[in-house]
C-alpha cells in the first residue's frame, strides 16, 4: 500500500503502528485484576494515588474506576533529559503534587518502567516527605538486561523492549489515544524529533 494510505477499517489513528502487542480487552481485563489486588492491599485503608503525568492518565482512570476502595488522587510530572542525561539519572519535576503526603498511604500509578531512573527519581523524592507506606503499580515493564532494579509492587505486563504506544504512551506527542498498546514503525523515527 502507498506510504500515507490508511488500510480499510484503520483509522487515521492507527497509522504509524507497526503491530499490536496488547489488545484493548486484555489490558482492560488485567487493569481490572490489578484493581482487585490494589482493593485487597487497601482495605479500609484511603490511599492517594499518585499518577505519572502524561502517559498514565489512561491508566489511571480505568484503575481508580475499577477500585472498590475508598480513595485519592493527584498527578505528578517529571521530566527526562533524554537518552544521553537520563543514564545519569538526571530527572526534574514539572509539576508538583498538591496534597501532602505525610503519614499516608501512597500510590504511584506510571504507565512504564523502561531503564527505572524516573521510578527511581520519584521514590527518592517522595520517601523524603515521610509517607507512611509507598507502593508502585506499573502496567507495563519493559524486559531488559541494563534496567537498574527499582520498587515495582505490581505489574500490568512484562513486554519486549521496543518502543511502545497507545493507552495513554506517546511517539512525539502522538498515539495516546489509541485503545491498545502497539509497537510504534520504525519508520516512524525518521522525520520526528520527540
Ligand atoms: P525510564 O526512566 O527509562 O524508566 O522511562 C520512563 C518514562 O519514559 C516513561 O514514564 C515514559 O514516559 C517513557 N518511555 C519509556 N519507554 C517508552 C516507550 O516504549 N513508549 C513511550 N514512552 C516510553
Amino acid at each position: 500500500m502507498a506510504e500515507g494510505v490508511i488500510a480499510p477499517g484503520q483509522k487515521r489513528r492507527d497509522k504509524g503502528v507497526q503491530r499490536i502487542l496488547i489488545e484493548e480487552d486484555a489490558i482492560q481485563q488485567r487493569v481490572r485484576e490489578l484493581a482487585a489486588d490494589l482493593d485487597e492491599i487497601y482495605g479500609d485503608e484511603t490511599p492517594l494515588l499518585i499518577g505519572v503525568l502524561t502517559g498514565a492518565v489512561t491508566f489511571m482512570t480505568d484503575l481508580m474506576r475499577e477500585m472498590s476502595s475508598e480513595l485519592k488522587i493527584d498527578f505528578m510530572a517529571v521530566s527526562s533529559y533524554g537518552d544521553d542525561v537520563t543514564s545519569s539519572g538526571a530527572v526534574r519535576i514539572l509539576k508538583d503534587l498538591n496534597e501532602n503526603i505525610e503519614d499516608r498511604s501512597i500510590l504511584i500509578v506510571e504507565d512504564i518502567v523502561d531503564s527505572g531512573l524516573t521510578l527511581k527519581y520519584l521514590l527518592d523524592v517522595l520517601q523524603r516527605r515521610n509517607p507512611r507506606d509507598v507502593k508502585v503499580v506499573a502496567l507495563l515493564r519493559k524486559i531488559k538486561v541494563d534496567a537498574i532494579e527499582v520498587q515495582t509492587d505490581l505489574v500490568g505486563f512484562e513486554i519486549p523492549d521496543e518502543f511502545v504506544i497507545g493507552y495513554g504512551l506517546d511517539y512525539a506527542g502522538r498515539y495516546r489515544n489509541l485503545p491498545y498498546i502497539g509497537v510504534l514503525d520504525p519508520r516512524e523515527y525518521q522525520g520526528y524529533e520527540k
